[in-house]
């Protein structure tokens, strides 16, 4: 490949409930963001349900493509190679998005990777910050992870830390939920949470001893939880409404305010661990404007640079896949024909 070519790869990303492709070009620029979002058909039953989703790439998947390309202006011709998210995710979810790349591959001969869903949300950095190269430590915390990674190389990874329980996202979406808040839970929480008082409810600070960077949501999440049955049979004894004994937002930015300082006491934490001054964020809950706030904030203090993709590039999308995609193809990783996908694949299994 001439280096001076642009290299243009096509990402599909289809492992959860959002069926999504995207162009990115030499692993940096986004030339075309595709999304298609199922969440208002799965807020009905307050989650993702995992056959509506996989019916719903099916029907979605090829327009998806279709635009993607158009919105480059680009045909599959112009392609210098197609990255699918191969795992982990929803088993049938994920052989939607398979499937179609393997297709599309075969019929035009351009070679074909399988990116790691978290190295994806990871490389979202690569497409924000142009100047950003390994090695640094990466929060990634979304709906279905919350980790602490340090990052060697483009497509190599040390786990520091992981959740012993929930994902913060899964907090924020439980909270939400029994808050009447609806879901995704996250962005409404965040709204809910503007101007509130984050001292409402006193959360006890999250500490796993030792060692251990390791996260722990479901301590907070109940303490939320029982927090609000306590005032909820205080209103029904009164026959009052709960939110009059305390504002929605105090109760909202308290629990908020909970677990952003978790994860940023355990982002800097990494940071000392591995001696970087470089930080970066990652996944849907890295959207959230609370964490962000407290995020800069210490980064200045600290003298760490930080790096933080815009909302979109936070949550769910395929440019991080094709922007992933892309160094691995440079770097000459191949997936083939018998490429499947992987629900349970670890971010740091050998490749
Ligand atoms: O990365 P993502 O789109 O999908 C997964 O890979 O899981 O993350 C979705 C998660 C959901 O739990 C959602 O509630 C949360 O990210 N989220 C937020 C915000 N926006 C999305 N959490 C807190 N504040 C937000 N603004
Ligand atoms: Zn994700």
């Amino acid at each position: 490949m001439a280096v001076n070519r642009p290299f243009r790869v096509l990402g599909i990303e289809t492992s959860c409930d959002e069926t999504a492709a995207a162009v990115v070009q030499d692993g940096r620029t986004v030339l075309s963001d595709v999304v298609s979002t199922q969440v208002e058909l799965h807020a009905r039953y307050g989650g993702v349900v995992p056959e509506i989703a996989s019916r719903l790439h099916v029907e979605r998947i090829v327009p998806v493509v279709d635009q993607a390309l158009a919105e480059a202006g680009l045909a599959l011709a112009d392609l210098d190679g197609i990255a699918v998210t191969r795992g982990p995710g929803l088993v049938g979810a994920l052989l939607v998005g398979v499937s179609a790349a393997k297709g599309l591959a075969s019929v035009t001969g351009l070679p074909l990777v399988g990116v790691h869903h978290i190295a994806g949300h990871i490389a979202a950095n690569y497409l924000s910050s142009p100047g950003l190269e390994p090695p640094f430590v990466c929060l990634v915390a979304s709906g279905g992870h919350s980790h602490l990674v340090r990052v060697l190389s483009h497509d190599r990874f040390e786990i520091l830390a992981r959740t012993r329980d929930d994902a913060a996202g899964e907090a924020f979406d439980k909270i939400a939920r029994a808050m009447g808040l609806g879901y995704p839970g996250g962005p409404a929480v965040d709204r809910e949470a503007e101007g509130g008082r984050t001292d409402a409810v006193s959360y006890p600070r999250m500490d796993l001893g030792g060692r251990s960077l390791d996260f722990s949501f479901s301590g907070v999440k109940t303490h939320a939880l029982n927090s609000l049955n306590r005032l909820t049979m205080r209103a029904a004894e009164e026959g009052i409404d709960v939110w009059s004994l305390m504002p929605r937002r105090d109760f909202a930015a308290s629990f908020q305010s909970a677990v952003v300082d978790a994860l940023v006491d355990h982002a800097f934490a990494g940071l000392e661990r591995t001696g970087l001054l470089v930080l970066a964020m990652a996944g849907g809950v890295s959207s959230n404007r609370e964490l962000r706030r407290r995020m800069a904030e210490r980064a200045a203090r600290d003298g760490v640079a930080l790096h933080v993709p815009p909302p979109r590039l936070c949550t769910d999308n395929a440019a991080m896949i094709a922007a992933a995609g892309s160094f691995a193809l440079r770097e000459g990783r191949r997936d083939g024909p018998e490429m499947n996908a992987d629900p349970s694949w670890e971010l740091d299994d050998p490749i």
